[in-house]
């Protein structure tokens, strides 16, 4: 056996928050997968495949999800609201040693400005930290990304300032400002997501 073997690794959950319920992505979701990620502003943001295809979706579902989880790296929610996919939620660049894990997210332009980004990525960081035993979530969005700054403000991360050249989307590099929660922060009445 090697330390590979005993890696922690997350197991299938579902969590709520509201009336958002993430829970494991699976084909079923693919189309709606495939359409929110053929949204310009998804494309702006983030580096995925452009175009985005239906077997881009299933790939993501089928493949990059499950692996991310068994190998302990990651999870990766489906955000549903009303029966409907309205995003995407997932933890990444887990280091459990140090106990410090990465939340990002997308949401389907037509569930967008109601705070499923905000709820979800707060609801996942808290899991993370109570559940896990997370010592820090941390948050990136670029400087432009006005609206995933905003939600990460609202759902109480903090922020700490801009990584230089960090991120990378189609148009080039871009600076990051990081935001992060950690469990103190859980009992800040100035830290509540706020959560129209
Ligand atoms: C960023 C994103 C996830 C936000 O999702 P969301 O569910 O709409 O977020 P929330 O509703 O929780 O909060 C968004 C806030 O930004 C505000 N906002 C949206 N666009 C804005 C803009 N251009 N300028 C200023 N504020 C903006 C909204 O009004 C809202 O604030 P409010 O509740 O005070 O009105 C969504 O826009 C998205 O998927 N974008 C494309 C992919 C992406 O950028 N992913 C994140 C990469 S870090």
């Amino acid at each position: 056996m090697t330390a590979l073997d005993t890696a922690p690794t997350f197991h299938e959950t579902t969590l709520t928050a509201g009336e958002l319920t993430l829970r494991p992505l699976n084909q079923s979701d693919a189309d709606e997968v495939a359409e929110a990620c053929q949204d310009p502003e998804t494309m702006r943001w983030l580096p995925i495949p452009r175009p985005y295809t239906l077997a881009n979706a299933e790939w993501f579902i089928g493949t990059f999800a499950p692996e991310l989880r068994e190998s302990g790296a990651g999870i990766v929610f489906a955000i549903h609201v009303a029966g409907r996919l309205a995003g995407v939620v997932d933890l990444k660049h887990v280091n459990w040693a140090y106990k410090v894990a990465e939340v990002g997210y997308w949401v389907a332009p037509w569930a967008r400005g109601r705070g499923v980004a905000s709820r979800a990525s707060r609801a996942l960081a808290e899991w993370a930290i109570c559940a896990h035993g997370f010592e820090r979530v941390e948050l990136y969005a670029a400087t432009g990304n006005v609206a995933s700054q905003r939600a990460a403000g609202k759902a109480g991360f903090v922020r700490e300032g801009v990584a230089r050249n960090a991120g990378y989307v189609h148009d080039g590099r871009v600076d990051l400002v990081l935001f992060s929660l950690v469990p103190d922060d859980l009992q800040r009445p100035d830290l509540k997501p706020q959560m129209s």
